[in-house]
């Protein structure tokens, strides 16, 4: 019996204490993280040489596991790309898993899983080219990169969704698609 008694007086102090007063302001129990103790990143700040919070990036420094492309889209760069871009990461299984992962994801809606361009995307979309067929099979690696950043013709690009990174380690796992066409390919006199 003593118990509900303290338990109803409980309840009182509770439902009492609910009651707000509009004109002041609420018990701030964290107020670091109501009001920032940092700078905002856009707001002024007198301790910088140009009065702004965000710096700007020293030049020529690039930021860190940055890979800058300075190809922009067009038929122009994306052949300087074949020629002058070389993919950084060496082959391995879980660079081709992660390339199969990121493709399985972004590219086989149109070019399809097999890479045959039977996509889903097709019974609506024209057929894109086999990833597989001659063509395909002899562009450069830094082409198929600019490619897929930049898109081209009705293929649009994958630049923002796809992290420069994965775009090199799906140029593997393209390559492991294709490998039986390259390697007839090459066997071909
Ligand atoms: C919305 C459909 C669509 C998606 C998604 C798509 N592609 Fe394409 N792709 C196309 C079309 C259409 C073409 C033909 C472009 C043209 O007109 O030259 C093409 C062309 C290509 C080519 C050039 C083939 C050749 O023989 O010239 C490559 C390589 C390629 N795509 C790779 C990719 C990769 C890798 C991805 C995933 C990141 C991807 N595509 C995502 C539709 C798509």
């Amino acid at each position: 019996m003593r118990k509900t008694w303290v338990g109803l007086a409980a309840l009182g102090l509770a439902v009492g204490g609910c009651e707000q007063d509009e004109t002041r302001p609420n018990f701030e129990y964290a107020p670091d993280m109501v009001a920032s103790v940092p700078y905002d990143s856009f707001a002024p700040n007198p301790n910088t040489g140009d009065g702004k919070t965000l710096l700007t990036p020293a030049k020529g420094t690039v930021p860190r596991g940055h890979l800058p492309l300075h190809l922009l889209a067009g038929p122009d760069a994306a052949e300087r790309a074949g020629s002058e871009l070389r993919n950084p990461y060496p082959s391995s299984p879980e660079v081709v898993a992660r390339g199969q992962t990121a493709f399985l994801r972004y590219c086989s809606p149109c070019h399809g899983a097999g890479g045959l361009g039977d996509g889903p995307v097709t019974a609506r979309f024209s057929m894109p080219p086999s990833l597989l067929a001659e063509h395909a099979v002899g562009l450069p690696d830094g082409r198929i990169f600019h490619i897929i950043t930049h898109g081209q013709g009705l293929m649009p690009a994958h630049g923002s969704q796809v992290a420069p990174e994965d775009r090199w380690k799906l140029v593997h796992y393209l390559r492991t698609l294709q490998n039986p066409a390259r390697t007839a390919r090459k066997e071909t006199p």
